[in-house]
């Protein structure tokens, strides 16, 4: 099954939009199996962003994700998810989006989700121990799917 990888930033945890963003995956039909409140250890930050090390923005982005506690929690479906999101930039992001309805700057953009299966996988991986994840059945399941 595909697994994607979804972080509410420091800034929508401080602006209290936790429940609205999770509200919006549940909404949509994806399963929630895994969810924890953390306060993102700066090598762990470094990791999951690796791949932007050599961008302008890197070392901002980093104090970005450890300056208070995030939200990651796992749902399914990886391009979905992103389509969700809306585009990097929230004034690009359409309305309707996460980002879209919900912020104005890229460098506040309050939701993170993996650009790939592949990364979907890592950034799980990275962030959730074994043991930490939970493989349910939803009761509304045969009503979403055929
Ligand atoms: P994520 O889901 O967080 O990975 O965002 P993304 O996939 O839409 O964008 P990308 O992976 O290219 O960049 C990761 C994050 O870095 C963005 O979500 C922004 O928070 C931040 N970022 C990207 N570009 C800029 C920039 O030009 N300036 C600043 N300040 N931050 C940026
Ligand atoms: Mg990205």
């Amino acid at each position: 099954v595909e697994q994607t990888y979804i972080m509410v930033k420091p800034d929508g945890v401080q602006r209290g939009l936790v429940g609205e963003i999770i509200s919006r995956f549940e909404r949509k039909g994806f399963k929630l199996t895994g969810l924890k409140l953390f306060q993102c250890p700066k090598e762990l930050a470094e990791e999951h962003y690796k791949d932007l090390k050599t961008k302008s923005f890197y070392s901002t982005l980093i104090d970005y994700i450890t300056s208070g506690p995030v939200v990651w929690e796992g749902v399914g479906v990886v391009a979905s998810a992103r389509k969700l999101i809306g585009s990097t930039n929230p004034l690009q992001a359409e309305p309707g989006t996460i980002r879209g309805d919900l912020a104005v700057q890229t460098g506040r953009n309050v939701v993170h989700g993996s650009d790939s299966p592949e990364n979907g996988k890592r950034e799980t991986a990275l962030w959730f121990k074994e043991g930490e994840l939970c493989e349910w059945t939803p009761a509304q399941a045969p009503w979403l799917m055929e």
